[in-house]
C-alpha cells in the first residue's frame, strides 16, 4: 500500500462510525474543476460525505485561482468569512489548496493573517492531500506544502466526478510557454503529458459509463508530448466506438499543426467543431511584449484554414484589454480583428499585474478608468456580432447535449455540438441525452429553441 492509501486508512480510521461531510469550493479553470473531482474522490475514500454548505462541514477546502487579482481577493474574503464557523467549531479544518498556494508571498500572507487556515497544498502536492490532512486530525500542528516544479504525473487517484454525461479529461500538466502577464507557468510548474494508455483508458471507461462529451484538458494541448503527439492522440481518442464527442482546450496560436485540422475534419461525427484560440491582442507589437510568439498574420491564416476545414466551426478567443503600453491604436486593431473575425465567443479580461511576472514590472501601465473604456467599447462591438451569428442558426434544428434544469418549470439548456449555449423546454429526465432542437431565437449569449424530435438512445 502506498502512502496516500495509508494515510487514507489512518484518516477514515479517526472518523470511525462518526458522520464527516467536507465542502470543496472551486474557483477558476476546468483544470481546477478536474482537479476538484480529484479532491473529493480523496474526500470520499477517506468517508467524508459532501456538502454544498460550509456552515454544515468538518472540512472546508478552497481550491482556489490566481489568474487575476479579483480572483484571489475573492478567496480571501471567503477565508475571512469562515474564522466565524471555526470559532463555533473548533474541530472544523479549513485547507487552501490550488494556484494561489504556489506562490510565496501568498502563503505567507495565509500564515501569518489567517490562522483559521490549518494547511495549504499547491497544485504540485494534490495527491498529498491525505497526508496532511492526517497530519492536521492528529494535531502535528499546521502545515504549508510546496511540491516541485515539475511532479511526476500520479496516475489512478479516484475521481469524483460532477457529471456522468459531461467530463474533463486531462492530458498534460503545466505550462512552459510564459507569456509575460501569466501566473501559470509559476504555478502549475513545467509542461508534463500523461501518457496516451493512460488517456484512453480513462476516456474509454467514461464513454462505457454513459459519457456523451468529453473535454481534454491542457493549458496548451498542442505541447502534449506522452508518446505520441496531440493530432494522434484526438484522432485515436476519435476512432473509439461510442455515441460521444470530444473536444479540447487549450490551443496556442503559435502551433496548431495542419495535422491537427485535418484530423478534426476527418471525423465531423467524433470531434467538436469548436476552436478555442486565444488571441490575447489583435497588436502586434502588443503580442511582443506578451512573448506571445506569433503574429495576427499568422492567427489569421491558421483562422482560415480551421473555417475551411471545418464547416460550422464554433471560434472563440480570449483577450487582455489594457496590456501595459497599449495605446489608443493598439486597441483599436484589436478590434479591427474582432470585427474581422467574428468570433462567437470571446473572453475579456482586464489585464491584472501578477507579482513575479515580467508585465507586472513593465513601465506604462494603462489606467483602470482606460482599462474600462476599452472593455466596454469591445463588449459593445462583440454583443452585436455574437447576435447576427447565432441569428444565422433560427430556423435550423441543431443536436444538443441536455446538461441542467433552468430556473422555471420545465425549462433545459444545452449545448450545441460546438458549444453553443441553448435553450428549450422539456422533461428533466432528458438531461445526459442528446435531443434534436429547432432554434427559434437568438440573444447575445444563448439561443433558443423547442424540441424537435426525441433521438433514441442506440449507443449504450
Ligand atoms: N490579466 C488578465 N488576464 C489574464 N489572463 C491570463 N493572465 C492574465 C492577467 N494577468 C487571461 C488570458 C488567458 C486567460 C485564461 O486568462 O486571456 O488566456
Ligand atoms: Fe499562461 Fe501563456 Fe501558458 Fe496560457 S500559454 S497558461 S497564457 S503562459
Amino acid at each position: 500500500m502506498g502512502m496516500r492509501e495509508e494515510a487514507t486508512k489512518r484518516v477514515a480510521a479517526f472518523w470511525g462510525d462518526r458522520p464527516h461531510a467536507a465542502c470543496i469550493l472551486t474557483f477558476g479553470c476546468q483544470q481546477n474543476e478536474a482537479d476538484s473531482e480529484k479532491l473529493r474522490g480523496m474526500a470520499h475514500e477517506m468517508g467524508y460525505t459532501d456538502t454544498a454548505e460550509p456552515g454544515d462541514a468538518d472540512l472546508i477546502l478552497l481550491n482556489t485561482c490566481a489568474i487575476r487579482e479579483h480572483a484571489e481577493q475573492k478567496i480571501l474574503s471567503y477565508l475571512g468569512r469562515f474564522k466565524e464557523y471555526r470559532q463555533k467549531n473548533p474541530a472544523l479544518v479549513i485547507g487552501v489548496c490550488g494556484c494561489m498556494t504556489a506562490q510565496e508571498h501568498r502563503v505567507k500572507q495565509l500564515k501569518e493573517r489567517y490562522p483559521q487556515v490549518s494547511f495549504t497544498l499547491d497544485p504540485a502536492s494534490l495527491p498529498d492531500f491525505p497526508r496532511v490532512l492526517e497530519e492536521v486530525l492528529m494535531g502535528e500542528g499546521r502545515r504549508f506544502l510546496r511540491g516541485d516544479d515539475a511532479p511526476e504525473i500520479t496516475e489512478g487517484l479516484p475521481i469524483s466526478r460532477v457529471l456522468t454525461h459531461r467530463a474533463w479529461v486531462s492530458i498534460m500538466y503545466g505550462c512552459n510557454n510564459f507569456c509575460s502577464y501569466c501566473i501559470v507557468p509559476y504555478v502549475r510548474g513545467r509542461e508534463r503529458s500523461r501518457a496516451s494508455g493512460e488517456i484512453l483508458a480513462e476516456v474509454k471507461d467514461l464513454i462505457a459509463g454513459g459519457c456523451r462529451d468529453i473535454t481534454l484538458l491542457g493549458q496548451n494541448v498542442n505541447s502534449y508530448r506522452g508518446d505520441c503527439d496531440f493530432a494522434t492522440l484526438l484522432e485515436r481518442v476519435a476512432a473509439l466506438d461510442g455515441d460521444f464527442l470530444v473536444r479540447f482546450m487549450t490551443s496556442h496560436p503559435k502551433d496548431v499543426p495542419d495535422s491537427l485540422i485535418a484530423v478534426m475534419a476527418k471525423y465531423p461525427d467524433k470531434i467538436a467543431p469548436q476552436f478555442h484560440l486565444p488571441l490575447q491582442s489583435g497588436s502586434n507589437e502588443i503580442l511582443k511584449r506578451m512573448n506571445r510568439k506569433y503574429t495576427v498574420e499568422t492567427y489569421l491564416a491558421t483562422v482560415e484554414k480551421l473555417r475551411a476545414a471545418i464547416p460550422d466551426l464554433v471560434l472563440s478567443t480570449d483577450l487582455i484589454v489594457g496590456f501595459p503600453g497599449e495605446t489608443d491604436a493598439d486597441f483599436a486593431a484589436t478590434l479591427d480583428i474582432v470585427k474581422r473575425v467574428r468570433f462567437d465567443m470571446i473572453y475579456s479580461f482586464l489585464y491584472s499585474p501578477r507579482k513575479g511576472t515580467p508585465a507586472a514590472v513593465m513601465e506604462e501601465q494603462v489606467s483602470p478608468d482606460d482599462q474600462k473604456t476599452r472593455m466596454a467599447g469591445l463588449l459593445r462591438v462583440q454583443d452585436e456580432i455574437a447576435l447576427s451569428l447565432g441569428e444565422q442558426y433560427v430556423g435550423r434544428t441543431v443536436r444538443v447535449l441536455v446538461d441542467a434544469k433552468g430556473k422555471d418549470a420545465g425549462a433545459l439548456s444545452g449545448r450545441t455540438a460546438g458549444g453553443r449555449l441553448i435553450h428549450f423546454s422539456g422533461e428533466p429526465s432528458l438531461i445526459g441525452q442528446f435531443v434534436q432542437v429547432t432554434v427559434e431565437r437568438a440573444e447575445p449569449y444563448a439561443l433558443r429553441g423547442r424540441i424537435a424530435e426525441l433521438e433514441r438512445n442506440i449507443h449504450k
